[in-house]
């Protein structure tokens, strides 16, 4: 009877072999991580892993549990409960997990006196209280519940809840459960009622419900891509580039592997084929807190019930403009809007009407803009006029001489300098921010810091307060509003006040659009300053990158191709290189990284990481990414990615015709 138990799992995890016990879940809970986990790994390295998650401390509460929690806090007193769970699934007597949240352990959850030929067990749960039991205990139940009596195929399962645990009893009766009678003599100490759920009374929610992220693990498994591939193609009949945005397209993805999303928790994505990866990116770098970070979305709600757009300007202009203003020191004054591209156009705009000069200085940097002043300046430029094009020069990010020329041979028109500060890949040289600094002074242009990418990653107060340089305008958006759509521009308040009311100059249309001060951004911006000051983001990335370009480096020096495959930059925005043998940068060997990547669960186009990503996470990634560089090897070993790549390779977004991914 047993036997045939094994059997079925092993059925339905057949490559897994041993006990047949796999990890079950992930299922995300209010934003946390929570899995049940076989007892295998708990040995010693594993303990001081799991159970002392940083931040976190476990307490030494357990809601009625009759398993004193002393027995558990030492290393020892774990090795042996975790021999002694493992003992009974050998023996088929139990299904024992560890639950674990965000990778620490939480409690255990145990299908006991599992009986095959009745097809019933009996279920215990512990759960440390110091981990909001409730709702953790109630996602573990749903995870167990969705596997006995699906790949477990039990057909009644009971449990036994000590008289008068209200908590309990709403628990197992929200899962289902009912009331079955009282248990005498079942244990020593209290009176229990029996509860029981059979197959049959299951509500339904809770299979359709629950996300199995496991689903696109297992290389050449997984749920496919047939649903997004159409519509993918649906969206390229209706959208030009099949995407709002040209980063965001198909050609950016292996072919028919361009997963089309339904929703988001934490820094986990669900696509159309019910799919479910460890997301990175996040949302151009828009999303620092996680998706659905519910801070921000209480806040929104609250918003959104008050009304979204009105004929004046709400209180929350004035509320939302303080906390910028006290979140950046060196601005005077600040004006919002949606987009990114709105905040530096409005900036160039600024400068241009305060100089009296038309020319600006652009950094070699990715992007500033999706207006004319820039994009004429990239490959695909079609449709913007010469003279535009004309009037924006580059120069080399850390290299001042470049920056000196570009003044000296249009003297006296350069209006202003754009730049970030600093990139993932590149910290500015000691004074080189204070030499662009004083070059703009002496040839009376302006300087323009763009906060997109180092706002709320480098520090919530910009890459002005980490480097100390003050610029006279900078432009903000991405992260500001943790995905919700908003941007600002501010500085100088001699210049912002030309925009303004209080100036004798003609004034400058210098930003006003219908959803500039939509209330739902600005009140997702405000919780999301909230979030900052009460925690430490940031650090959390920081720590979370360092560990995944650590993990990922390693694993590139075992397989030998550290010098061809490495994470890289500042650990809060990482990217990944994909060289080709001969160590040039290569699309192909990109897009197989990507490919195999999917196909084990990840889906990023960079390593940029959130500070929802966890402990557990960033090891699914670094497994995910060991098994992809095995795929890497071979095809270098092959002399090229032809046998293992299905599809055409990635192009740059930016270039300047649809090939070499035309359709
Ligand atoms: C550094 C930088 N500046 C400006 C922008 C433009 O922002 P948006 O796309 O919100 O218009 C971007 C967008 O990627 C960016 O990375």
């Amino acid at each position: 009877m047993p036997g045939l138990l094994r059997q079925a799992l092993r059925f339905r995890f057949g490559s897994l072999g041993g006990t047949g016990l796999v990890t079950l879940g992930p299922v995300v809970t209010r934003g946390k991580v929570v899995e049940l986990r076989p007892p295998e790994g708990a040995d010693a390295a594993e303990w001081s892993r799991l159970a002392r998650p940083e931040g976190d401390r476990l307490e030494p509460r357990w809601a009625e549990s009759d398993l004193d929690w002393v027995t558990r806090t030492s290393e020892a007193a774990w090795r042996e409960r975790c021999a002694e769970l493992r003992r009974l699934a050998r023996d088929d007597k139990a299904l024992p997990f560890l639950i674990t949240v965000d990778g620490g352990i939480a409690g255990e959850l145990l299908l006991d006196r599992v009986d095959r030929g009745r097809g019933s067990a009996e279920l215990d749960v512990w759960i440390s209280q110091a981990r909001e039991g409730a709702s953790i205990t109630a996602s573990a139940l749903r995870l167990l519940l969705h596997h006995a009596f699906g790949e477990y195929e039990l057909r009644r399962l009971t449990a036994a809840i000590p008289v008068g645990d209200h908590g309990a009893a709403t628990l197992f009766s929200r899962a289902g459960f009912r009331r079955e009678g009282l248990l005498r003599g079942y244990r020593r100490s209290l009176d229990y009622e029996l509860w029981s759920l059979l197959a049959t009374d299951r509500p339904e929610e809770s299979i359709s419900d629950l996300p199995i992220v496991s689903a696109v693990d297992v290389p050449g498994g997984g749920r496919g891509f047939e649903r997004s591939s159409a519509l993918q193609r649906r969206l390229h009949e209706l959208v030009p580039g099949g995407a709002h945005t040209y980063a965001r397209g198909s050609d950016q993805y292996p072919e028919d592997m361009a997963p089309v999303l339904v929703r988001g928790d934490g820094c986990r994505v669900w696509d159309a084929d019910g799919n479910c990866f460890i997301e990175y990116g996040m949302g151009l770098r828009s999303v620092t807190l996680g998706h659905g970070y519910r801070p921000v979305l209480d806040a929104v709600h609250r918003a959104l019930a008050d009304g979204v757009n009105f004929s004046r300007p709400t209180r929350l202009e004035v509320a939302a403009a303080e906390d910028f203003l006290s979140l950046v020191p060196g601005a005077d004054m600040v004006k919002f809007a949606k987009n990114g591209s709105d905040a530096t156009s409005a900036a160039i705009r600024l400068a241009r009407a305060a100089t009296g000069r038309d020319m600006v200085a652009v950094c070699d940097q990715p992007f500033f803009s999706a207006d004319d002043w820039f994009i004429g300046a990239v490959e695909m430029n079609a449709g913007v006029p010469e003279n535009t094009r004309n009037q924006t020069v580059r120069f080399q990010f850390n290299d001042l001489e470049s920056l000196r020329q570009r003044f000296a041979e249009n003297g006296g028109q350069i209006a202003c300098v754009v730049m970030e500060a600093a990139t993932a890949l590149a910290e500015p040289e000691p004074g080189f921010l204070e030499g662009v600094r004083a070059l703009c002074d002496a040839h009376g242009a302006l300087l323009v810091f763009d906060e997109m990418i180092t706002g709320f990653r480098w520090s919530a107060s910009g890459a002005q307060t980490v480097y100390g340089v003050r610029p006279d305008l900078s432009c903000w958006g991405k992260a500001m509003g943790n995905g919700f759509p908003i941007s600002a521009l501010a500085g100088r308040r001699d210049l912002m006040e030309l925009g303004g009311l209080r100036t004798e100059s003609p004034r400058v249309f210098l930003l006003s659009t219908t959803h500039g001060p939509e209330t739902v951004s600005l009140a997702a911006f405000r919780a999301v300053v909230r979030a900052y000051a009460d925690s430490d983001p940031i650090g959390v990335m920081e720590r979370r990158g360092t560990q995944l370009a650590e993990g990922v480096n390693s694993a590139a020096s075992e397989l030998g191709v550290e010098h061809l495959v490495a994470a890289i930059g500042r650990p809060s925005c990482m990217v990944f290189t994909t060289r080709d043998g001969e160590g040039r940068p290569s699309q192909p060997y990109r897009t197989l990284f990507l490919q195999e990547l999917l196909r084990r669960g990840v889906l990023g186009q960079s390593f940029v990481i959130s500070a929802a990503h966890t402990v557990a996470d960033v090891e699914h990634t670094i497994r995910a990414t060991r098994e992809a560089l095995v795929v890497y090897r071979q095809a270098l070993e092959d002399g090229g990615v032809d046998r293992f790549l299905i599809g055409r390779p990635v192009a740059p977004a930016l270039r300047s015709l649809a090939r070499p991914r035309q359709l």
